[in-house]
């Protein structure tokens, strides 16, 4: 396994890959959700490429990017057991050199659901995504379906922009308990930990109504909002029934829908979702 931190160190290992390429951008501090998209990068392609980047233009100003948790050891060493051919570990200054101002920015589906609690987060996300394909040039690159509205987006930068690379959106890992994976996770103290399956029973029981029967866009919300309510350590910052396509709030009779949310744990701000009545577990 090549780790490579430069981009001149990036582009000779990158030549030297078997194509197809199959790529997985993270911020690190790697669970097993994110080798699952490792695991599925395997099995399609003929090399894999990480990278490992935590990316300072995607954090609000009140976040947790000085607090965001990091062990590159630990990291690479998942890595390797897993087969992967390459990470790329970029400094700040290679992904942002002084004078940086040139943005790609995504238009609508980035002001609806997160967008909306996180101004810029998505501007952050799309450009820094865009100079992760620049280097690696995969042909396929591996999202979590985690989150659901990044990987939307994600879709929408590839087909705006031309890019010749094939998403594929692999699905939620969860805890025995049904907790998503996720590196936030770390935060939550014990008592803030069982609390947070909050959002794993909102979204089941849904779900569990849209099975039998119930199509109305605003009783599935309240069922959602209602289960956040009676957990006394959670804060619900928002839930959601939208589109699958076109992440828009619905209202009235749904035969399908994204069902997410958003809920503070404590100071941990925790994000899940599910589809419903596509038929699919990812998008
Ligand atoms: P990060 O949060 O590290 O996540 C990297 C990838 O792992 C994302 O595609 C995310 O959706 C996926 N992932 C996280 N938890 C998952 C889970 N429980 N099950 C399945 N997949 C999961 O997302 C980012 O980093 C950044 O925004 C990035 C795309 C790297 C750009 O900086």
């Amino acid at each position: 396994m090549k780790v490579v931190t430069t981009l001149e160190e990036l582009w000779e290992a990158r030549a030297q890959l078997p194509e197809p390429v199959g790529f997985v951008p993270t911020m690190g501090y790697l669970h097993d959700g994110h080798l699952s998209l490792v695991r599925c990068a395997k099995r399609d392609n003929r090399s894999v490429a990480v990278s490992i980047f935590v990316n300072p233009t995607q954090f609000g100003p009140n976040e947790d990017l000085e607090n965001y948790p990091r062990d590159l050891e630990r990291d690479l060493s998942l890595l390797e057991a897993e087969g992967v051919d390459l990470v790329w570990t970029p400094t700040a200054e290679v992904m942002y050199p002084p004078g940086f101002q040139t943005w790609v920015e995504v238009e609508k589906i980035t002001k609806l659901l997160e967008g909306k609690y996180r101004p810029g987060h998505f501007r952050g996300v799309t450009t820094v995504v865009a100079k992760l394909f620049n280097g690696v040039q995969p042909q396929r690159a591996y999202f979590g379906q985690k989150d659901a509205q990044q990987a939307r987006v994600i879709q929408q930068m590839v087909r705006d922009l031309n890019y010749p690379i094939e998403i594929v959106v692999c699905p939620i890992r969860r805890e025995p308990d049904g907790l998503a994976m996720s590196s936030r996770n770390t935060y939550l103290t014990p008592e803030q930990r069982k609390a947070a399956t909050v959002l794993y029973r909102a979204l089941t029981a849904a779900k569990k109504a849209f099975e039998q029967g119930e199509r109305d866009a605003d009783a599935l919300r309240k069922i959602m909002e209602d289960t956040i309510n009676a957990e006394p350590l959670a804060r619900l910052q928002y839930v959601s029934c939208a589109d699958p396509d076109t992440l828009e709030e619905l209202h009235g009779k749904v035969d399908k829908a994204l069902l997410s949310m958003a809920v503070f744990v404590g100071k941990t701000r925790l994000i899940d979702n599910m589809l419903v009545g596509t038929g699919k577990e990812t998008f």
